[in-house]
Parts: C-alpha cells; sequence; structure tokens
C-alpha cells in the first residue's frame, strides 16, 4: 500500500467506527427510554390503584425489614458504625418525606459530619425492595431515632419513586440539602 492509499483506508476505518458507534448509542438510548416509559407507566397506574387512607404504618413490617437490610450497617440501636452514620438524630429524619424516601430509594454518597465524625461514604439504594416496605422502614426509623413524627405512606414512595424513575445513582448530600452538621 502507498501512503495515500493506507491514509485513506485509516480515514475510512474510523469513519466506520463513529457510524458503528452513534448507531450502538442511538440503539441503546432507545431501549433505555423505553425500559423508564414501562416502569413509569407501572408506577403510575400502582399509584391510581392504592387508596392512600388503607395504610397504616406497620411497626412489625418496618422493623423486620430494618433488620434485615439497615442494621448491620446503622446498628440496631441507630448509632451508626465506623461505616455508616448515626440515624438518632439524623437531618434526614427530620427533613420532608421526599428527602427521607431519596435516600432510601438510591442511596446517598459524598462527605457529611454527624455526631462529630466525618463521613464519607457510599450508602446503596433500595429502590428493590417493594414501596410499601420501605415506607414501613421509614416510619420505623423516624418513630425509632427522631423527634419528627410525620408518616411517610405507600403513595409517598411510590410518587418519588415515579418521579425520580430516571435516577440510576446515589443522591449527594448537596441534592438532598443534608450537607448541615446535625
Ligand atoms: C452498606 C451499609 C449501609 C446500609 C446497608 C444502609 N445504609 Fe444508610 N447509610 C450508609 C452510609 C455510608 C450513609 C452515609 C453516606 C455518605 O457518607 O454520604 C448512609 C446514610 C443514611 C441516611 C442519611 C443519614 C444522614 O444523616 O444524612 C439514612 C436516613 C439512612 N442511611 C437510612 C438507611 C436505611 C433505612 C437503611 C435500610 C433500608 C440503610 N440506611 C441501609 C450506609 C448504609
Amino acid at each position: 500500500m502507498d501512503k495515500k492509499t493506507s491514509t485513506k483506508f485509516i480515514v475510512s476505518f474510523m469513519a466506520a467506527l463513529v457510524a458503528i458507534s452513534l448507531v450502538l448509542a442511538w440503539v441503546m438510548s432507545r431501549n433505555y427510554l423505553k425500559d423508564s416509559s414501562k416502569e413509569r407507566k407501572r408506577i403510575a397506574e400502582l399509584i391510581k390503584s392504592i387508596d392512600e387512607g388503607q395504610f397504616t404504618p406497620d411497626v412489625n413490617r418496618g422493623q423486620r425489614a430494618y433488620t434485615q437490610f439497615c442494621m448491620r450497617c446503622h446498628g440496631a440501636e441507630g448509632k451508626g458504625s465506623a461505616s455508616a452514620p448515626p440515624l438518632v438524630g439524623s437531618p434526614a429524619l427530620a427533613a420532608k418525606n421526599e428527602v427521607l424516601i431519596k435516600v432510601l430509594l438510591h442511596g446517598m454518597r459524598g462527605k457529611i459530619e454527624r455526631g462529630g465524625r466525618t463521613y464519607d461514604m457510599v450508602m446503596p439504594g433500595f429502590k428493590m425492595i417493594p414501596a410499601n416496605d420501605l415506607a414501613h422502614v421509614a416510619n420505623y426509623i423516624r418513630n425509632k431515632f427522631s423527634q419528627n413524627k410525620a408518616v411517610v405512606t405507600h403513595k409517598n414512595v411510590l410518587e418519588v419513586q415515579l418521579k425520580s424513575v430516571e435516577r440510576n445513582k446515589a443522591w449527594t448530600p448537596e441534592e438532598l440539602g443534608l450537607t448541615s452538621k446535625e
């Protein structure tokens, strides 16, 4: 191959690569949009079908979910550990329902100061847990570890889920307004 032919070859090869990646990106984004619109429809239908008046916080279900999913990091008494902040006195429990639900659904990552210690870790999200169980666990931790006794309902959780259907990473404390010290 002379120099001109090989330059031509390289240029067409690069162009082909760019074209292939564009097509791939297009296909992937279409699948992604289809998935999230299906999920949005599913949640919207659930919201319509539930009767909010029927929801009563269930301490036992809340405790069961807490023991299963949260205790290993936050401790049975919500005092936290080297790898997770205390829930006792947490501003996330004092915050409005939406903030607490967002933490439970998608987790949290970033620097916070709680109880005189600095944490800069990752909490995983729990959107795979049924929404009503997330509501029970939210009520359980508020009742046990916080002065804020406002009830989180099944519907509250679904509504936040619907709003944040495309969220696929943990929230930062800044996004949630949780940077302030305890
Ligand atoms: C793998 C350990 C781990 C598990 C399991 C876990 N968390 Fe967390 N959680 C953390 C960490 C770490 C943070 C702080 C993240 C940071 O540093 O930004 C946190 C933050 C929080 C906050 C915000 C605290 C604040 O003061 O801002 C709440 C509320 C919370 N978790 C509740 C829960 C609940 C409820 C569960 C169970 C459904 C749970 N966590 C499960 C590690 C965990």
